[in-house]
């Protein structure tokens, strides 16, 4: 009837005091399950110490420590307090079966007991015992996950209403002292509410993405692209911040045939390397850009001559909302979600992104994806 392995059979300990009544129900349980024995409720209190059953098998009338004051032991216990344990027992008044049930036991089997009827009764609570565990760790995985969920929120409403409050403090005084105010401040302020709608924008983009990827529903759209090209197209986007700051570019970028990725995903974590290695590099470095084929994959790789990233930092990288020991030199938007995104984005690529970087030494992030052709 049960093909299970050892391994996963349920465990069900059998106590009674009579050696009859224990072969008998050893007897029929030992085909579907592993079986323990004890012959008086202290041995099946100090089984339980190296055994912990699933399913307890409980007499009652046992000399010492009877049924019921074994039951309310093992109910004291935290190990045990949580296993069930079936009453078997040839005391049949409805006040014994209420105190069994009392006690914290499950169900109450009489003797003479009928051999299918236990098998069954054992066989029901060892179900819904397993049922109640996996709720209970289904419990546990959606707290942290609403903790998650609400340190997100915190977070992400936080960076907002920074940018909020920037575009309504701005607005507000352009309306309210526009006369007064020379132009080139004007054009300054305009500035900002512009520079900090971008932000939120992108935040909200990069906030919409996450929720696309922790749903598990990112698609990719793939067709056959000139990586090279994509690279190019993205060095030119930064190179405006680049030059703002002083910062050179040198890239290697080898021809490599069309291949196929979904350009716009791609795209994504190209500037997100590139804008990070500018953001978080001081003026007048330099950053390497690199493309090449090597064994059927494409990598690519951004060095840069930043402060570096300690090893502390590094296991967090990639994580969601981490803003880490280095900051924007030039005070530009950081929201920490940029490489979490981007390893998600290279993930569904089949390929992986890395970093390599020691703590003042300038950072390389690399990510390599097979070549599709
Ligand atoms: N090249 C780098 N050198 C040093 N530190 C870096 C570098 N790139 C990223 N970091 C650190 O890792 C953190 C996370 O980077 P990530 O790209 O995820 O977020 P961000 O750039 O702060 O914001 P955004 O969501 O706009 O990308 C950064 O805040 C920074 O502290
Ligand atoms: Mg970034």
């Amino acid at each position: 009837m049960n093909d299970t392995s050892p391994a996963d059979k349920s465990k069900v300990l059998i106590v009674d005091d009579n050696p009859t009544n224990l072969s008998i129900l050893e007897e029929i349980l030992e085909e579907n399950y592993l079986i323990s024995i004890a012959q008086s409720g202290a041995q099946a209190l100090s089984i339980t110490e190296k055994f912990l059953p699933d399913l307890i098998l409980l007499d009652v009338n046992m000399p010492e420590m009877d049924g019921f004051e074994t039951c309310r032991k093992l109910k004291s216990q935290n190990d045990t307090r949580n296993i069930p344990v079936i009453f078997i027992t040839a005391r049949v008044e409805p006040e014994d079966v209420v105190q069994g049930f009392k006690e914290g036991g499950v169900d109450y089997i009489t003797k003479p007991f009928n051999h299918s009827e236990v098998i069954e009764r054992v066989q029901t609570h060892l179900k819904v015992q397993q049922l109640i565990r996996q709720l209970e760790s289904k419990n546990v995985q959606l707290k942290e996950l609403n903790e998650i969920k609400n340190s997100f929120l915190g977070m992400a409403s936080h960076d907002m209403r920074n940018y909020l409050s920037a575009i309504k403090g701005y607005s507000q005084i352009l309306r309210e002292d526009k006369k007064e105010l020379p132009e080139e401040t004007k054009d300054q302020f305009l500035d900002f509410i512009n520079k900090s709608s971008e932000n939120m924008l992108k935040m909200v983009n990069d906030l919409l993405d996450v929720s696309v990827i922790e749903s598990g529903k990112l698609q990719l759209d793939l067709q056959p692209e000139s990586f090279k090209e994509l690279i190019n197209h993205h060095i030119m986007i930064n190179q405006f911040f680049a030059d703002k700051k002083k910062i050179q570019f040198q890239s290697d970028l080898q021809d490599i045939p069309k291949c196929l990725i979904d350009a716009n995903k791609i795209g994504q974590v190209i500037d997100n390397l590139i804008s990070n290695a500018i953001k978080f590099s001081e003026s007048g470095t330099t950053i390497f850009i690199s493309l090449k084929e090597e064994e059927g994959k494409l990598v690519f790789s951004v060095k840069d001559e930043g402060p570096g990233i300690s090893d502390e930092d590094q296991a967090k990288l990639f994580q969601h909302f981490q803003k880490l020991s280095a900051r924007p030199t030039a005070g530009e938007a950081s929201s920490g979600l940029g490489l979490a995104i981007s390893k998600k984005m290279i993930q569904a690529h089949e390929g992986f992104l890395s970093v390599d970087s020691q703590l003042g030494s300038g950072a390389t992030f690399w990510f390599e994806i097979p070549l599709k052709k």
